[in-house]
């Protein structure tokens, strides 16, 4: 079994484009590389792109989580069902093995695409706390517009049998259960929070949520912004140019981020999230009723949830 860094990006088919590009740059993504039938979209990170679409009709195709190592690579490509290390043609090269989840979802695990310059942040205020302060004759002042993406955090998905999919993600790339979820006995565990092992090192609680949702569907996926005043500085422009909102803002309690849920224009849920747990290897597993999965600890409560 090898180990998977994190998740790096995301991808979606849609008939149009220029409509998906437009939302994604309201949303806070910008443009890396854009062909007659395929949309590459950055955040701000050292990631050539985070999220792909490809010209067709609207789906969520898969996801792309990121190796440790080449070598990490030849050891997947030795599995059953995992096809063999290629190149990939794509902006910034590498290579990747592509593999298919229990619920169709293409899983790509790539190695050795360039890196890029990261993109300066335009928001970057240090934090006044009451006990701990930081910020001495300097004054916050917020630039108004798009709110601008560190970089992927999580993707969650909906599967059909949470018992094969938890299986293939867990004994494919290693993760981590950080919270799961149970019905009835507490041994049912229908939900999972997975996190990357880095061994001592902190990793965000979650990179892939699967949630039992009885077909494969996409759940949302997250991108991380630098604090709340990015979150709400989104959530504005969003409002402002009539997109679909989804749920938020608020407070989650599994992962404890702050969080913000949108559509694109497609019906895919995307989320702004800031602030949100941070583990290694040497945290204990929590255990929670199912019905807990939404739960919030302020702002907008899971019923309020579209
Ligand atoms: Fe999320």
């Amino acid at each position: 079994m090898i180990k998977v860094d994190d998740v790096v990006y995301a991808t979606f088919r849609a008939p149009d484009l220029d409509r998906m590009e437009n939302f994604l740059v309201d949303f806070g993504l910008m443009r890396a590389h854009r062909t007659e039938s395929h949309l590459y979209m950055r955040a701000c990170g050292r990631d050539q792109y985070a999220h792909i679409t490809e010209l067709g009709d609207p789906a969520f195709v898969g996801m792309g989580f990121r190796a440790k190592s080449e070598k990490d690579l030849f050891t997947l490509a030795d599995k059953e069902g995992c096809s063999s290390v290629a190149q990939l043609d794509r902006p910034g090269g590498g290579k990747y093995v592509q593999l298919t989840d229990p619920n169709g979802f293409k899983v790509e695990v790539v190695h050795g695409i360039d890196t890029v310059k990261p993109l300066e942040l335009k928001n970057n205020y240090k934090f006044n706390f009451g006990n701990d302060t930081e910020r001495y004759n300097e004054f916050i002042r917020l630039k108004k517009g798009p709110t601008q993406c560190l970089r992927l955090g999580h993707v969650v998905i909906g599967v059909s049998d949470f018992k094969e999919s938890n299986k293939f993600y867990k004994s494919n790339f290693g993760f981590l259960d950080s919270d799961v979820c149970y019905e009835g006995d507490k041994e049912n565990v229908i939900l999972a929070f997975n996190r990357v092992d880095r061994g001592k090192e902190y990793v965000d609680h979650h990179t892939l949520l699967t949630a039992p949702t009885g077909k494969p569907e996409l759940g949302h996926i997250a991108f991380e912004v630098q604090d709340i005043n990015a979150i709400y500085l989104g959530h504005e422009h969003l409002h402002s140019k009539g997109y679909d909102h989804s749920w938020g803002v608020g407070r989650h309690i599994l992962g404890s981020q702050i969080f913000d849920y949108w559509f694109d224009p497609f019906g895919n849920r995307v989320e702004h999230w800031t602030d949100g747990d941070l583990l290694n290897n040497s945290s204990p597993t929590g255990v929670h009723p199912y019905s807990s999965r939404f739960a919030t600890q302020w702002g907008v409560t899971e019923d309020s949830r579209k």
